[in-house]
């Protein structure tokens, strides 16, 4: 490019940059997640100091309960509890607004008073989420005098795109305890997060008592210890202690529950039948195709090899489940009960003469039909108890149960069949939700599989095209536990993927905007860093692209967020930001062993350092293959 163009372009940028920095100023504001689908910034700001009350009904017991949970907040954040009162300054209000249903909200922000107002509690609650991202992190004013905590004036009038806004987590490949799924329960509803999708039972432990079937949890819930790969675990042996797991009690799942209700969170159980079942298997072996025995799997095989699944042929495998169902229908609240359904190998009933011979008696024609006469028989069990029964893509073959919900995780096509047979559907496509996948270069993130980048999971579309939106009630982020062994690291896979997961449920904008959506994550990860919760900075790693031009080894470098710069070594030193700038696609110099490569914002240095030999880049490439 020449000087005069150059000048030009300079020209034209501060130009137009004029506007967008002026616009960019006040956005920078803002660090709600998810983003409110209607916001305006206004003139002057409303102060809090330790003497602003909250203003409520106080008769009305249910916003006594809201504004106590807003101070709970808010002394993490101030070190201050407010004062409730009739004739406080910052008011929560029931209202009459058909325009915000049954969660949206209004927010004023004045410079005299602060307003949320909201048809339902739901609705209030989630204005006070927006309201406590509206506190400024880093420009407290602690005078004694003056204001402690500035607002800027706004007016936000918000409801969410969809109705299903979920998270699932995984408590059978590795066990969380109550305390800790309390913690994410509660995370969760800051960003807006309306079901707690729980996956409680696997074939590495059975999470969940069950009174009338005791084993389920004596012996279904624990497994030799084993950490290391998932997929390279040793078997369990007879010398093993089983001291590995854990599980609910009854009254633990109430108080979870009950938690869960008070953030507006709806819990639903997923019990996984008829595949996924070792730990069944392992407690009542009877209701296996060839009578086992089985112990509790420790993550050493995939379920293919080993039985895994219940018969489908004993009348006494739909006799416990009555009994599991029964109770977990009493136990939950929710209306929806998730049955599983997912990866049920069928080989085992194909060599069972009991499965065999349902088959005959029920004018089956397959496997496929087994398992379809299988879920629909569990499913209308629980719809007589008035439940709706979700169950995830797989129970389409064979013929879908009447009435069940679709929960799409193969991709988009098991959700586009259903909305196809007229079913309900929850869109959790993997390549977009699967919060168990990696999240930036493997030879820096903990073992794992795939990848799914900050940038991928907010570009999740949720409605394919050309089907009838209104059948998908809504979506959510997965996280399975394989690779999962503690809390912390379930918060680290979870945050920031899941920001972008909620922000997708949550904003109608088709226009999304990554840079101002990466400054609010931004501000988050400070909020993070104040309460000590864990989440990944993988966004900053620089990503590394090998690929072969004209029989050469190329790399092409990159990242995530913009702004930072990239630096490399081929001559096995570490690269600091005195290194080799990256600028253009890089041809590896004779004899070179080894790259390293490092991002910094100014003098900051922000990623981890991602070294490569140039066999494994080479690997790379062929592995694209
Ligand atoms: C699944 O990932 N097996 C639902
Ligand atoms: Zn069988």
């Amino acid at each position: 490019m020449d000087r005069q163009k150059i000048l030009l372009l300079l020209i034209f940028s501060i130009l137009f940059c004029g506007c967008t920095v002026r616009e960019n100023i006040k956005d920078e504001l803002i660090r709600i997640i998810p983003l409110p689908n209607y916001y305006q910034l206004k003139p002057g700001d409303f102060d809090i100091d330790e003497h602003t009350a909250i203003g409520i009904e106080v008769a009305d017991s249910d916003m006594v309960a809201l504004a106590e949970y807003f101070n709970t907040k808010f002394v993490r954040l101030t070190g201050y509890r407010l004062p409730v009162k009739p004739s406080g300054k910052i008011r929560f209000d029931l209202t009459q607004d058909s325009t915000l249903g049954s969660e949206g909200y209004h927010i004023s922000v004045a410079s005299d008073k602060i307003e949320i107002e909201a048809n339902t509690y739901h609705g209030v609650f989630n204005g006070i989420q927006s309201l406590l991202q509206l506190i400024p992190l880093n420009t407290v004013r602690k005078s004694k005098q003056k204001s402690l905590w500035e607002i800027g004036c706004i007016e936000i009038r918000d409801k969410p795109r969809f109705a299903w806004r979920g998270l699932m987590l995984d408590v059978s490949r590795h066990f969380f305890t109550k305390q800790e799924v309390m913690r994410y329960i509660d995370l969760m509803a800051e960003y807006k997060y309306n079901v707690f999708h729980w996956h409680l039972t696997d074939d590495q432990g059975w999470r969940v008592e069950i009174k009338s079937l005791p084993r389920l949890t004596s012996v279904g819930a624990w497994r030799a210890p084993r950490v290391g790969n998932w997929w390279e675990r040793t078997p369990q042996s007879e010398s093993d202690s089983l001291s590995y797991g854990g599980f609910y009690t009854q009254d633990d799942i109430r108080e979870i529950v009950e938690y869960a209700q008070t953030r507006f969170i709806t819990v639903v159980p997923e019990i996984d039948i008829p595949g996924h079942s070792m730990a069944f298997l392992a407690a009542y072996p009877e209701v296996s195709c060839s009578g086992g025995p089985f112990s509790v799997n420790v993550g050493n095989t995939f379920y293919t090899k080993e039985e895994n699944s219940l018969c489908a042929g004993k009348e006494k495998t739909f006799a416990l489940l009555d009994s599991v169902f029964n109770e977990i229908a009493s136990l939950f609240p929710s209306t929806y009960i998730h049955i599983g359904g997912d990866e049920c190998y069928k080989g085992f009933w194909e060599r069972c003469p009991d499965c065999r011979k349902r088959i005959l008696t029920e004018n089956l024609h397959n496997t496929d039909e087994l398992q379809s006469y299988f879920i629909r028989r569990v499913s209308s069990f629980l719809q007589k108890r008035g439940k709706k029964v979700i169950g995830w893509d797989e129970i389409l073959e064979g013929g879908l149960a009447p009435d069940a919900i679709v929960m799409s995780w193969r991709g988009t096509k098991g959700g586009i069949e259903a909305i196809r047979q007229g079913h309900h559907v929850i869109m959790t496509p993997f390549e977009y939700c699967y919060l168990d996948l990696y999240q930036g270069d493997p030879a820096v993130e903990p073992n794992t599989y795939s990848m799914l980048r900050l940038q991928d999971c907010y570009k999740f579309p949720i409605v394919p095209d050309d089907v009838d939106s209104t059948f998908i009630i809504g979506g959510q982020g997965n996280l399975w536990t394989e690779s999962v062994p503690h809390y912390r690291q379930a918060e680290y896979m979870t945050w920031p993927r899941a920001f972008a997961i909620s922000e997708t449920l949550w904003n109608e904008s088709h226009t999304k905007n990554w840079e101002f959506f990466i400054q609010r994550v931004e501000k988050q990860f400070i909020y993070f860093d104040r309460l000590g919760i864990n989440y990944a900075r993988s966004m900053y790693d620089p990503i590394v692209n090998p690929f072969i031009d004209d029989g050469e080894l190329k790399i092409e470098l990159s990242t995530e967020v913009d702004g930072l710069d990239i630096f490399y070594s081929f001559d096995n030193t570490t690269p600091d930001l005195y290194s080799n700038l990256y600028t253009s696609t890089l041809s590896v110099p004779k004899d070179a062993s080894m790259l390293k490569v490092v991002t910094y914002k100014g003098l900051q240095q922000k990623g981890k350092q991602i070294s490569l030999t140039i066999d494994e880049l080479r690997r790379r490439v062929e592995d694209k293959k």
